[in-house]
């Protein structure tokens, strides 16, 4: 399959902008580059993703459609709706992450945004529907010079220069036994870039497990949080792994597909929840 953009360099290129130039706004073009992309993105989910541009001056409760003071010096932003239902929320994530590395590998900043936003606000502007999420927004713009002290702050916090090591996430035939980098083989790429992904609060909540040759996603859920109605945004997460995963077997030309097994038996910790598993073709 022939790809758009190099994903590993992409990959390590990403990161959440949140302050832009407020005196060079997005251009005409890139915003139509953006929009052609996302119209045309499809994932291994099979759920229909549909991005909206929004720009805030032109809306009519303009005031409301914010972001806490969060995003500076941009007034343009994506937002993802889908139809409620089994893996949208994966789906979401998958879509959106591809088109924010498109908008990454052209220069154009992004940044997740599932909390920081006035979401009621954003709902009505986009004409959300009863059956649909709304799970994240993103701005667009081009990045700033300097980052501002929130922007600055944030990254303190959330330590987003770091992540997980490799025997926190990945595992072997069960929770106790650690995936190597050598037991991954041709893997340990597509792992490794998956290890690098953004995720809400920075929490990495994803864990997979290699069994006979095949890779289990699963997702740390935080408690009280399993209404498949709503909006988990661990699962939001585990969509943003997947398509770097996904996109760097597919620059390695490693084929297999992703599938929700119904019969796994892998005892789960209380709480993690299986997702979905990756299945190479067998040469
Ligand atoms: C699903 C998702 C939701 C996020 N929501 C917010 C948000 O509401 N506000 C915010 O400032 N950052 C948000 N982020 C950005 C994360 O804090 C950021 O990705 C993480 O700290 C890692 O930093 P990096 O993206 O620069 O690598 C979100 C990221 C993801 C993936």
């Amino acid at each position: 399959m022939k790809l758009d953009f190099p994903i590993e360099q992409t990959i390590k290129k990403r990161y959440s902008v949140r302050t832009y130039q407020e005196k060079r706004p997005i251009s005409e073009k890139d915003k139509e580059k953006l929009m052609a992309y996302a119209n045309a993105l499809s994932n291994p989910f099979g759920v229909h993703v549909s991005f909206h541009l929004l720009e805030t001056k032109d809306a009519s409760n303009s005031q409301k459609l914010g972001t806490y003071g969060v995003i500076k010096g941009t007034k343009v932003f994506l937002g993802a709706t889908v139809p409620a239902g089994e893996l949208s929320l994966e789906a979401v994530g998958y879509d959106f992450e591809k088109l924010i590395l498109y908008a990454t590998h052209l220069g154009i900043g992004t940044c997740w945004l599932a909390a920081t936003f006035n979401r009621s606000a954003f709902t009505t502007a986009i004409g959300v529907k009863e059956n649909e999420l709304l799970p994240a927004i993103s701005p667009i713009g081009y990045p700033a010079e300097k980052k501002s002290l929130t922007e600055s702050l944030f990254r303190k916090t959330l330590k987003s220069n770091q992540r997980k090591i490799w025997n926190e996430l990945f595992f072997k035939e069960n929770f106790n036994t650690p995936l190597t980098e050598t037991d991954a083989g041709v893997y340990a790429l597509p792992l490794e870039m998956l290890r690098l992904a953004p995720s809400a609060s920075n929490k990495q909540p994803w864990r997979v497990v290699q069994s006979n040759g095949a890779y289990h996603f699963y997702a740390e859920i935080d408690q009280g949080n399993s209404d498949d109605n709503t909006v988990v945004i661990q699962r939001v997460d585990v969509g943003i792994s997947a398509s770097h995963f996904h996109l760097t077997t597919l620059e390695k030309d490693l084929s297999g597909k992703f599938e929700k097994l119904a019969d796994l038996k892998i005892a789960d910790p209380k709480d993690l929840r299986y997702l979905f598993s990756w299945i190479p073709e067998k040469e």
